[in-house]
């Protein structure tokens, strides 16, 4: 057993769940009509209330002291500070200090001056591109922006433009190229016209297969169709911590947008990595999406644990995670406009927790992190909702939903959020065998049919989840709604004693990878892997 399940923390709250398990969500509703007021926080515009998640005041103060216990707050100053925490590669994970307006030290040096000098970059270059001062090789302004990135070069630009799309500047259109299948490239550079095209090619190591591979082929079909080398610099810029790299590819340093080895990809959207969001949406946007995240960050470095939005946020998981066994989230926006923030905390939370080794070394003997995934609202309600409310797992949920439309249309927006309201309701209640058997009865049925249909009508209830309601998704509120979750992210791996600024897990895969490629090429008959693995590779030579 670890230091952490043997912790008196940690046995407390098993102790405390052993009960807890024993009690319906409903009951204790039922118990304590002022549990709304007592389970839910405010920050600013965004209202979170966990009062549907199985906790009582004492659970509240046992996670709170497991929190302690692991020196959370502690944690948190050395986060902000700039220390080395991402042991591994011994570097700090400042993406906090790409929306300080404070001093940042790393390694004595104050990151600061670096953080707003590439702002102004990113400033100048987006106003340069809008009012057309910089145009197309044929003196055409630009309409269009495809970014070649992935995983964080990639999820984070996509998420934000994508929830962001009232705020779009007129004549700009981004486009996001991030897998190696041709289909995304082809499907993507058909439509656009170099004359008119810009395009970034966003990587922070900028090694990456994928994202390189793609921007060799944009690099031709720019050629191909009307571009030449000399307007290459024109239309293609960078943005990487690899000043070489992105040299060799034949890239201009002064076409390069710099960010540095204390941002971990998937925490990057904050920086240079935001490009396409700044020339989509403007600077301005970009500025108040970074106040947001900046709001959210001194929130989570000095409001008590138990107000503390992040805080409990991350607890929360623990609690279901470590303690019922839930093994799958669902963020469910009821907002078309988040319809990528899924995926975008698919990275966040399963490339960051999804580790097995706590930072002493050890094997983790409790789970760390949960299945991430999600649909829009009510979309998903047709689809996967069916399992939520009846299947036989727990899966616990986010609910996401703006009090405001960004696109009011007649009565919409009401019926919407009547959804959200109802299924958190839906999936806490449940419904009983005397509900259902009333029900049943008034509709005229008894005897066997009433029999027969009435467990199928039972809905067990006791789902936990959590609703996050904000005002509007204007940038600053999507700002501090991001932050909130790369905190969260950050407590729990705090809890679980593991490093999440760190990835090895995806190396193996890409050095296999690398190893096959030049076997496709063999003729001979491929022996060096297991059957299955040689099986495919000889049925894919075959077939191609
Ligand atoms: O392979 C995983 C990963 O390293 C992610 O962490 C990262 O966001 C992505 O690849 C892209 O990396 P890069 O920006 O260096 O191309």
């Amino acid at each position: 057993m670890s230091a952490l399940t043997h912790s008196p923390a940690w046995l407390a709250l098993k102790a405390h769940h052993s009960v807890m398990t024993t009690q319906h969500l409903h009951q204790l509703f039922h118990d304590d009509p002022s549990r709304f007021e007592k389970f839910s926080l405010c920050f600013k515009d965004i209202l979170m209330d966990f009062s549907k998640q199985p906790v009582t005041a004492e659970t509240v103060d046992l996670l709170l002291a497991l929190a302690q216990q692991q020196q959370l707050q502690s944690w948190i100053a050395r986060m902000f500070s700039g220390d080395k925490i991402n042991a591994t590669e011994q570097r700090a994970a400042l993406h906090t200090a790409l929306r300080s307006e404070q001093p940042v030290y790393c390694d004595g040096v104050d990151v600061l001056p670096d953080v707003k000098r590439v702002l102004k970059q990113m400033e100048r270059f987006a106003i340069s591109i809008q009012s057309g001062a910089r145009r197309g090789y044929s003196g055409k302004i630009f309409t269009d922006v495809v970014n070649i990135g992935i995983g964080g070069s990639d999820l984070g630009p996509v998420m934000v433009t994508e929830a962001l799309k009232p705020y779009w500047v007129n004549g700009i259109k981004p486009h996001f190229i991030s897998n190696i299948d041709g289909a995304q490239l082809t499907d993507t550079l058909r439509h656009l016209n170099p004359e008119t095209t810009l395009i970034i090619i966003a990587s922070k190591t900028f090694t990456t297969q994928e994202t390189l591979t793609n921007a060799h082929s944009a690099r031709q079909w720019f050629l191909a169709n009307g571009g030449s080398e000399a307007a290459i610099a024109q239309h293609f810029v960078a943005v990487s911590t690899n000043r070489t790299a992105v040299t060799q590819f034949g890239i201009d340093p002064d076409n390069m947008f710099e960010f540095w080895d204390w941002v971990g990809g998937r925490y990057s959207l904050w920086s240079a990595i935001g490009l396409p969001i700044a020339l989509t949406t403007g600077m301005d946007h970009f500025y108040a999406l970074l106040a947001g995240a900046r709001g959210m960050d001194r929130h989570f470095a000095t409001a008590p644990l138990q107000q503390n939005l992040p805080v409990m946020l991350g607890l929360l998981g623990i609690w279901q995670i470590n303690f019922y066994g839930t093994a799958s989230h669902a963020v469910l926006p009821y907002d078309q406009s988040l319809h990528r923030f899924p995926a975008y905390l698919q990275q966040l939370e399963m490339e960051s927790n999804g580790k097995r080794i706590t930072r002493d070394g050890e094997t983790a003997d409790y789970a760390t992190g949960a299945v991430v995934w999600g649909e829009p609202g009510t979309n998903g309600q047709h689809a996967f909702y069916q399992l939520l409310h009846q299947g036989t797992q727990t899966v616990s949920a986010d609910f996401l939903a703006p009090c405001q439309s960004q696109y009011p249309v007649d009565d919409h927006h009401r019926m919407l959020l009547a959804n959200f309201f109802a299924q958190t309701e839906a999936l806490m209640t449940g419904k009983t065998g005397e509900e259902v058997r009333a029900e049943l009865q008034k509709q005229g049925l008894s005897g066997p049919a009433l029999e027969q249909l009435l467990p199928h009508k039972i809905f067990p209830g006791n789902r936990p989840t959590t609703s996050i309601l904000f005002k509007k998704l204007d940038p600053e509120t999507l700002g501090a709604l991001i932050a909130l979750y790369e905190h969260k992210v950050f407590v729990q791996s705090v809890i679980w004693n593991i490093n999440p600024f760190d990835q090895w897990g995806v190396e193996l895969g890409k050095q296999l990878a690398g190893k096959i490629l030049s076997e496709l090429d063999q003729t001979e008959t491929i022996t060096s892997h297991d059957a299955s693995t040689n099986g495919l590779i000889q049925y894919f030579k075959a077939h191609r």
